[in-house]
């Protein structure tokens, strides 16, 4: 089951972004169908791998653009970035100290931090970049 499905209300008409986000959404969808199967841990390393990855170098894309083009609101962006990353250093923490029960809060974190982050706050440089030519 999907616990997100991307439509074009996830869209942030930046083809590159779009696609990053969409393979984001893949591994929580991933993780949450495991869930099901009562074969979650590998998927919950998948998933923590794949947070790191996203956190290291997806956020890093798109805040060297907010800089670039002088984005207003480069400062509040970010900070939402700084929370997903550190939050994520949690969950890692946790399965590092062998609590690999986190499967269920992984998929309930990353759903709303997920659509809440790119529905309300990726959206908003969505003008910012156009303009610049980025697509
Ligand atoms: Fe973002």
């Amino acid at each position: 089951m999907e616990i997100i499905k991307w439509d074009k209300t996830f869209s942030v008409n930046v083809l590159r972004f779009d696609e990053e986000h969409k393979s984001i959404i893949l591994v929580i969808n991933r993780l949450n169908a495991a869930i099901q199967k009562n074969d979650e841990r590998e998927n919950v390393s998948d998933a923590l791998n794949a947070m790191t990855l996203y956190a290291i170098s997806h956020f890093k894309t798109e805040e060297d653009y907010m800089t670039r083009f002088g984005y207003p609101e480069y400062e509040l962006h970010k900070e939402e970035h700084r929370e997903f990353t550190r939050t994520t250093i949690g969950f890692c923490e946790s399965v590092t100290n062998g609590n690999y029960n986190i499967a269920y809060d992984l998929v309930e974190y990353l759903n709303h931090w997920l659509t809440n982050h790119i529905q309300g706050t990726d959206k908003k440089y969505t003008e910012c970049f156009n303009k610049n030519g980025i697509y």
